[in-house]
């Protein structure tokens, strides 16, 4: 067995995030300026058999889980094949999507045929008039059909994003944890990150702490409950409640010690942390016919140099990184 994905911590990196596109539907607040960003053109963005190569080589050498993200992975018009041939790949037991749920609806049951396993839907408020302020564009009522239509496919856990901003969506944070006593769902409370062009900044972060203060207040049954070491997510159950409720705490309480994860991006960069600024460029040597011992060699060699953590909150709002848009989550 290779150790192309053993990072120089140890770490196994058993999880690919593949960015399908940088386009999107939405134009959301915490993920780009108003002005949008620029897109790389289409030539210079990977083709479907360039990601079903390179996902290959990643899972012969020890993913078993990849997640499409983007931009908005279901603006991609091959998305379908591309999930019918990444849920071919042997080895790979897990395909997962992390979409903001607005085309979803009707794209579901073709996806679910194509080997779809698992959904993250985001949605960040359940009032319509903020979700037009917050995402710069209409679609509430399609979001929240979304989900319904993902329970009823039979996806559970259905995973529901939800990136908690001061003044913005703070005061919804016990509406959001109401849902989960009806609905299957796994509502998953996200502390604010940087990133370029999102105007971060530490007042509109709602720590972790504070968000749990709220909640335990409301709900004092509230439980953790044991979570995998290689999980974004603390989380816990609430007595008489079908669903869940987790924080994903990057600014606050890390979890960079038990990373398993890896992004190749719409153009084909590779990059090892969410944080650190380091990509390495697989596109080019394909392109230039690199043969895949060359492949892993550049794959291993940027795993190697992953850091141990990322540099805190503070710092990273400071490095330049891409637009959130670019990264995918
Ligand atoms: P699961 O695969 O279901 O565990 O989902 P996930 O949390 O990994 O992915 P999702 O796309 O739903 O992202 C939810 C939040 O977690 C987003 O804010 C992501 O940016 C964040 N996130 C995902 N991966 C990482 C990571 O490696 N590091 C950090 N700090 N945050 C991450
Ligand atoms: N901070 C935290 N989470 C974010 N997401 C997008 N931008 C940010 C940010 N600045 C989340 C979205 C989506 C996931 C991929 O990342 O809500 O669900
Ligand atoms: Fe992994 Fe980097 Fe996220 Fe830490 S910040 S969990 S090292 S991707």
């Amino acid at each position: 067995v290779s150790d192309m994905l053993v990072d120089s911590f140890g770490r196994f990196h058993t999880y690919l995030r593949i960015s399908l596109t940088e386009r999107c539907n939405l134009r959301c607040q915490y993920c780009m300026p108003s002005e949008g960003v620029e897109l790389t053109p289409k030539p210079q963005l990977l083709s479907q058999s360039e990601i079903v190569r390179l996902a290959g080589l990643f899972v012969s050498s020890g993913v078993n889980k990849i997640r499409l993200t983007g931009g908005e992975p279901t603006v991609r018009k091959d998305i379908e094949e591309i999930c019918m041939q990444l849920s071919s790949l042997k080895g790979l037991k897990n395909l997962a999507i992390t979409t903001n749920g607005i085309t979803l609806a009707r794209k579901l049951p073709k996806l679910k045929e194509c080997g779809l396993d698992s959904i993250n839907i985001s949605l960040d408020t359940l009032v319509p008039a903020k979700f037009e302020f917050l995402t710069r564009r209409k679609g509430h009522e399609r979001v929240m059909q979304s989900i319904d239509f993902a329970i009823a496919l039979g996806y559970n856990p259905v995973k529901v994003n939800c990136v908690v901003m001061r003044g913005l969506n703070d005061d919804e944070i016990c509406d959001f944890v109401e849902l989960t006593r009806d609905k299957p769902i796994n509502v998953r409370f996200i502390e604010f990150m940087p990133f370029d062009g999102n105007v971060w900044n530490v007042k509109k972060l709602v720590s972790y702490a504070e968000m749990m203060d709220k909640v335990v207040k409301r709900f004092p049954s509230i439980k953790r409950v044991q979570d995998h070491p290689t999980e974004t997510a603390k989380n816990f159950t609430i007595d008489g409640h079908c669903g869940s409720v987790s924080f994903i705490t990057s600014m606050t309480e890390h979890f960079c010690s038990g990373c398993n994860r890896l992004r190749l991006l719409a153009d084909g960069n590779f990059k090892v942390c969410l944080f650190g600024p380091s990509e390495v460029s697989l596109r080019d040597p394909i392109r230039s016919g690199a043969d895949d011992e060359t492949l892993r060699e550049i794959i291993g060699a940027a795993v190697k140099r992953k850091k141990a953590a990322h540099a805190g909150m503070l710092d990273i709002a400071k490095t330049a990184n891409r637009p959130m848009i670019h990264i995918g989550g």
